[in-house]
């Protein structure tokens, strides 16, 4: 007998995606902001004090959440401080789910619900998406303890209305509708303020992607109180750190900086996806930071490789329905156009090479 649980034991572990060591690379690959923290952020961090380390910060982080409540017009109670985005997903899936409470979402989706399924014994309802990953009708059949919906979704950038989504927590038969809301900050409308009208929704918001602060480990939950107090039993005592909560803090207060980055990544994403259908990509619309691309007949693994040469990483997924595609993350328009200029010499390439017919 080994010294894992079954289920550990047989689990392969989440693949984050690759993070070089090298700086002078164009690094389209996880989804970062191309842009800095605010300028606040930076003053935060400098100023932290040696008190403030010695000491354990607050277990609740209850700086930040009186400022996203503040952002979001709610109250403190309806927010909890989360190590990342990924920390309120452990979070869901220890308080929801066990061996006889399932999860369902619609797939293909964020690779990291499949191994906290695992993780947590519980049977795992994958709904396909159609081509154009519209809401699947199936989802409000499911039963699930906890049905998760990432909006926009990943890897494909799509988004499902506001509207479609209120009427599948109202729909829902039973459990918890958790918003994966983790790359919202780059789309038009969001779902926070479902949380007035429904019980059951759970909405994850991340610092990583809009803030700048993927290295800072920030997320938060947003819910009716007592669905956040039912999380806070499960989460650990200190889940935030006091570095992480000052600076946290600071970046959410800035909407002014907040709100300049992110339209310049969504001017850049617009322009990226004409530039990559000029090259005869097909690219849905995307509501994220990042783009799906399909090459319409060049192998995207073989592609993927001669940028990984040329030191541009992107992400190539080799799955079902994603091993044609490239999820390229949008970076500043020069790092865009270096892309864009590779893809040029290297679809030129592979036309070379092809036989003349
Ligand atoms: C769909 C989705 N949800 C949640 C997260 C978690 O983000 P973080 O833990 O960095 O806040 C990610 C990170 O890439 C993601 O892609």
């Amino acid at each position: 007998m080994g010294y894992f649980r079954e289920n550990i034991e047989k689990l392969k572990g989440y693949e984050p995606g690759f993070q070089p060591k090298a700086t002078d690379v164009i690094k389209l690959n996880t989804n970062e902001n191309p842009y800095p923290p605010s300028p606040s952020v930076m003053k935060a961090l400098k100023d932290i004090s040696d008190e403030k380390l010695r000491r354990y910060p607050d277990p609740f982080g209850n700086e930040f959440r009186q400022a996203a409540a503040e952002v979001h017009g709610l109250s403190p109670e309806n927010i909890m401080c989360c190590n990342g985005g990924d920390d309120l997903l452990t979070m869901a899936f220890r308080a929801f789910c066990d061996e006889n409470r399932p999860v369902a979402y619609p797939v293909p989706t964020y690779s990291l619900y499949p191994v906290l399924a695992k993780l947590q014994n519980c049977p795992a309802v994958e709904v396909p998406f159609d081509d154009e990953f519209n809401l699947p009708v199936k989802l409000t059949k499911t039963n699930a303890a906890l049905t998760i919906i990432c909006n926009p979704n990943a890897p494909s950038g799509s988004f499902i209305s506001v509207g479609e989504l209120a009427s599948l927590a109202d729909e829902l038969s039973s459990g918890v509708l958790l918003i994966d809301e983790a790359y919202v900050d780059f789309a038009e409308e969001n779902c926070a303020g479902l949380v007035k009208d429904f019980d059951n929704v759970v909405i994850l918001r991340s610092m990583s992607k809009g803030y700048s602060l993927a290295g800072i480990r920030f997320g938060y939950a947003i819910a009716r109180p007592d669905l956040i107090e039912g999380l806070m039993k499960v989460k650990d005592s200190y889940n935030v750190d006091a570095v992480a909560i000052a600076v946290a803090t600071e970046a959410i207060k800035d909407q002014k900086y907040f709100r300049e980055t992110t339209e310049k990544v969504k001017k850049s994403r617009n322009l990226l996806i004409e530039q990559l259908r000029a090259l005869k990509f097909k690219v849905l619309p995307s509501s994220a930071n990042f783009v799906l691309a399909k090459s319409r007949n060049r192998d995207a693994g073989n592609i993927f490789d001669k940028l990984l040469q040329r030191n541009i990483y992107i992400r190539y997924f080799n799955l079902p329905g994603l091993d044609d595609k490239l999820r390229i993350t949008v970076g500043t328009d020069e790092q865009n156009d270096k892309l864009i200029l590779a893809l040029k010499e290297i679809l030129s390439e592979e036309n070379a090479s092809l036989p003349s017919q």
